[in-house]
């Protein structure tokens, strides 16, 4: 199958290698690359067809264990093969050549082209010309490539996709290297003269990968034609986008760390009370017996009866999430089992069980699920599995070694996913659906159904991270914690909100944050301390969080709608603006809007912002809130008052939204109100498992909604009221 030819010195990328047989036409970034080899002995390599629309290469003796190799969930074959066909790959043949520092990787960028994803990257959204190594890592101070969740895979505005199956540390040159004998006076800059921020990529380029420790790797190389259909066969080879259950759609709110049973009920009833909507509770490491490393168990002097307690929150309609990491306590029951299966080194005391080994998986979920699940737990955040190094040795080495073979790199780069499949299988086991979070992920995570989330805390960090999940198929949690301010507060729960968590997560804060906002407590450590004064208005405070989550709840349907077409198509629910319009150079660099769903644009609001520029694509557009419509296709200021953020909908959206409850299923949640948007003409579906469960449509001033019987899953909608907005 595989065809590798070696060639000497400065093997070019030339159209006749592709073969006759090629649509050479389509092979549209047909540049040559920068002095391929400078001197190493050059591999190339063709572009195999693997499955449709996605191509395979193959350089040098690639390593046994990738993320490709040990996937654990196989390619959607029929939806990949239900996309449009693509005959020939959009590259041209791939160049590399084996170095003693492990393999390098040759392809070309052409001119005006820019390049996205790597996963989950802080720091910056348009990749071009600068370099990133991909290193999972718990503290990305920096725009290094360091990340929760790294992704050696990359997308660009050229419409295709590019994944270098390596576990190892990569580094990606995007652009920004230049060989000696390439270098010409007239490349030189005007001296102190700002560039217009893309005209400096006006020139073909050559995006250099190299792959530490290792001899060869796969490449895979996914067709569009557009920027948006090369992320989505990205995410169906991943499996197809995961699909939430509706209570995981709710709010989350994650309790105080050393809560116990009364505290947590008293809560939840405060929230009942109180009209806070809530789904889901969390608990923090204070639950178990030991939590750095972990037990496992009950702490019975905080828990003495979990059954009770849980069924007592079953009751009121809440479902309850453990914090967990894998690191395996000696009193944990299962820690004498697991230790022929882990790693030669520990993370706080306990075992690193290797989880690419069937039993270590079995031994791990077996007491997840008899423990946990049976009890009813719907699901865990999975800590403190991204390598906190700078953490004082909260991490295993790199020069580990596990018992299947991988050395501790590699083991970073997969050890987020595979302690995500021992949980997503106990739950298959069980037939029930889970939702979680997560701190570290990597290549291939689409159908996982957990949520990454981060110890940074920059607001504009986060919304970053939103945009860039969307790339490499994975999800992003901006949480909130506590706030400078009232108006930092309601400004994160106004990002929250639009995100695929909407999560206050209040380990260290004895107090949901609208009853405590003190601007003057230095450290979380002086927050966690105060007994729980609250602050004087808070109710006015818990007022206006208490609309923004009416927000969320509304939202539940259209989010519904959002993730069951990641999950048959692909396409990512939240993602960067360029992924849809990859030819408006406005959009190329925007980094505090993005895209949720098919019709939906959000542009959040930090603290102290009186005013915001909004870049809006091309298109008609109507103000989400009011239904004014907004011409597209231009950048405007808008004022933005505490109570609002800039959302925006495409003009013609016909947008179900749902009556806040208590819980995303409550009876209010059933009742929809329809918001026409200019002529109605886009009509609002929910597809699931290729039927369409749910279609709104509106046609010259009249509404219909037609509803399978029993779905989508959960009780029937009804529609209460239809509204023409903006009239
Ligand atoms: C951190 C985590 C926080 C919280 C804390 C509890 O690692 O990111 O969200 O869970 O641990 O110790």
């Amino acid at each position: 199958m595989k065809e590798i030819s070696r060639r000497g010195f400065a093997g070019s990328l030339l159209a006749g290698a592709v073969g006759a047989a090629l649509d050479t036409s389509s092979l549209r970034t047909a540049v040559k690359t920068e002095s391929v080899t400078a001197g190493r002995a050059a591999i190339s390599a063709r572009w195999q067809p693997h499955l449709p629309g996605i191509w395979k290469a193959q350089i040098g003796v690639p390593e046994q264990s990738t993320p490709v190799s040990l996937r654990a969930i196989g390619p959607s074959q029929d939806k990949l093969a239900s996309m449009h066909s693509v005959s020939a790959p959009p590259l041209m043949d791939v160049e590399g050549c084996s170095t003693t520092r492990g393999v390098e990787i040759m392809l070309p960028l052409a001119a005006g082209e820019l390049v996205y994803g790597f996963g989950l990257q802080m720091y910056s959204v348009m990749h071009r010309g600068s370099k990133k190594t991909l290193r999972v890592n718990a503290d990305p101070k920096g725009d290094s490539g360091d990340a929760h969740a790294p992704v050696p895979f990359y997308v660009t505005t050229h419409g295709y996709g590019v994944l270098i199956d390596t576990a190892r540390y990569a580094s990606f040159s995007c652009g920004s290297t230049r060989l000696h004998k390439n270098h010409r006076a007239q490349d030189e800059p005007a001296a102190y003269t700002e560039a217009p921020p893309l005209a400096q990529f006006d020139e073909a380029a050559t995006m250099r990968v190299e792959i530490p420790n290792a001899k060869g790797v796969d490449i895979y190389l996914f067709a569009g034609p557009t920027m948006r259909e090369a992320v989505e066969r990205y995410n169906l080879f991943s499996g197809g986008g995961v699909n939430p259950p509706e209570w995981g759609l709710g709010f989350w709110y994650r309790c105080y760390l050393n809560s116990n049973t009364e505290q947590l009920l008293a809560l939840a009833r405060e929230f009942r009370d109180r009209k806070i909507p809530c789904d889901v509770l969390g608990l923090e490491p204070g639950w178990q017996t030991h939590a750095y490393a972990c037990s496992f168990l009950w702490d019975p002097k905080k828990f003495s009866n979990p059954p009770a307690m849980v069924s007592s929150l079953k009751q009121m309609d809440y479902q309850l999430n453990l914090w967990e990491h894998a690191y395996t306590h000696a009193t944990a029951p299962n820690y004498h089992a697991l230790e022929p299966y882990s790693g030669d080194y520990e993370v706080f005391g306990g075992l690193v069980p290797d989880f690419n080994i069937p039993q270590a998986r079995r031994i791990f979920g077996d007491h997840q699920s008899s423990a946990f699940l049976d009890l009813g737990i719907s699901g865990f955040k999975l800590d403190e599995c991204d390598n906190s190094d700078y953490t004082g040795g909260w991490a295993f080495p790199e020069f580990s070694r596990f018992p299947s073979g991988l050395d501790g790199e590699q083991m970073h780069s997969v050890f987020g996913l595979r302690y995500q499949d021992v949980i997503l299988e106990a739950f298959n086991r069980a037939n029930r659906p889970t939702y979680g979070l997560v701190r570290s992920s990597g290549a291939l995570a689409a159908p996982y159904p957990f949520v990454l989330y981060s110890d940074l805390y920059d607001h504009r960090v986060f919304i970053r991270a939103v945009i860039n999940s969307g790339f490499t198929g994975l999800l992003f949690c901006p949480e909130v914690r506590d706030a400078e301010s009232v108006e930092d507060l309601i400004r994160r729960m106004q990002s929250v909100v639009f995100s695929p968590l909407a999560m206050v997560n209040g380990w260290y804060v004895q107090n949901p944050p609208w009853k405590q906002v003190h601007a003057s407590w230095e450290t979380f450590h002086e927050r966690e301390q105060n007994p729980g004064n609250f602050d004087e208005g808070w109710e006015k405070v818990e007022a206006q969080c208490r609309e923004v989550l009416g927000w969320r709840m509304q939202l539940v349907p259209y989010l519904r709608a959002s993730f069951a077409k990641y999950a048959s198509h692909g396409t990512p629910p939240f993602r960067a603006l360029i992924m849809d319009w990859p030819n408006d150079p406005n959009l190329a660099l925007v980094e505090d809007e993005y895209l949720v769903g098919d019709r939906m644009l959000v542009a959040p609001v930090f603290a102290k912002q009186t005013s915001r520029e909004v870049v809006l694509p091309r298109g008609a557009w109507c103000d989400y809130w009011t239904g004014e419509a907004v011409e597209g296709g231009r950048k405007f200021k808008v004022q933005t008052p505490l109570d609002r953020i800039p959302v925006y909908v495409k003009s013609g959206s016909v947008f179900a939204v749902a009556e806040p409850g208590a819980s995303a299923r409550s009876p209010e949640s059933r009742r929809l109100t329809v918001r026409v948007y200019g002529d109605g003409s886009i009509p609002f579906v929910i597809r699931e498992q290729g039927k369409t469960a749910m279609e709104i449509s509106w046609n010259n001033q009249t509404g219909k909604g037609s509803f399978s019987p029993g779905k989508p899953s959960g009780a029937p909608y009804t529609i209460v009221d239809w509204k023409k907005m903006g009239s």
